[in-house]
C-alpha cells in the first residue's frame, strides 16, 4: 500500500508495502468515537471493494468499559446514518503495536498517550491522528480532535460522527494500493 502525500499532511512514510494494512482507532474509552471511526471506515472500505486491503479494530486508552458495546448514543447515531457497531470495548496494550501498522487517535491526548505507551520508535512513528486526514480542519487552529461527545449531548455525537465520517474517506484515499 502506498501512503500518498498531499500538501497539509507529511506523511511518515510514503509506502505501507504490507496487504493487510492493519490500523485500530483509538479513543479513551472506547465506546463512543473510536467505535464510530471502525463502524465508518470498514463501511468506506466494503463500499469501495476494498475490505481485503485493510484489518480493521478499534480500541480505549483506557479500560473502564472493556467487554462493553459502544455507548447508545453512538449506536443511535450510527444507525441514523445506516451503520450498525459490532465492537466491543478493548483496552490497547503495549503489545498490540507490533501487529499494527497505523494507530490512529481521535484526539492529541490520547495520541500523546499512545506515544508513551509504543515500545519502540518505530511504533511511536506509527501513531497518527485522524483528523490529519480531514480535509475541512474546523475549530482552533492546529486542533485537530474530534472532541469527547461522553459528557455531552446527541448534537455532539453528530457532530463527532460528521468529523469522523470526513476523516475517514480522507485516510482511505490516502492509503492507495500500488499501481
Ligand atoms: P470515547 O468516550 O473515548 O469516545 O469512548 C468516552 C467514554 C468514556 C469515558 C470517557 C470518554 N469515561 O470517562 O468513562
Amino acid at each position: 500500500m502506498f501512503l500518498r502525500a498531499s500538501a497539509d499532511v507529511r506523511l511518515l512514510v510514503t509506502t505501507l508495502a504490507m496487504t493487510p494494512v492493519r490500523l485500530s482507532f483509538v479513543c479513551l474509552g472506547n465506546i463512543c468515537r473510536s467505535p464510530m471511526a471502525q463502524g465508518v471506515f470498514e463501511n468506506l472500505v466494503a463500499a469501495s471493494g476494498r475490505s481485503g486491503d485493510f484489518q480493521i479494530e478499534s480500541a480505549g486508552v483506557g479500560s473502564w468499559h472493556v467487554g462493553q458495546a459502544p455507548d447508545r448514543r453512538a449506536l443511535a447515531t450510527a444507525k441514523a446514518h445506516g451503520l450498525t457497531l459490532t465492537s466491543r470495548a478493548q483496552q490497547i496494550q503495549r503489545r498490540d503495536f507490533a501487529r499494527l501498522d497505523m494507530v490512529i487517535a481521535l484526539d492529541s491526548e490520547v495520541a500523546d498517550e499512545l506515544r508513551r505507551l509504543a515500545p519502540t520508535p518505530t511504533d511511536r512513528a506509527k501513531v497518527r491522528l485522524l483528523r490529519e486526514f480531514d480535509p475541512i480542519r474546523s475549530g482552533r487552529t492546529g486542533d485537530l480532535d474530534v472532541p469527547d461527545p461522553y459528557y455531552g449531548d446527541t448534537a455532539g455525537f453528530e457532530d463527532a460522527y460528521q468529523m469522523i465520517e470526513r476523516a475517514c474517506r480522507g485516510l482511505l484515499e490516502t492509503i492507495q494500493p500500488p499501481t
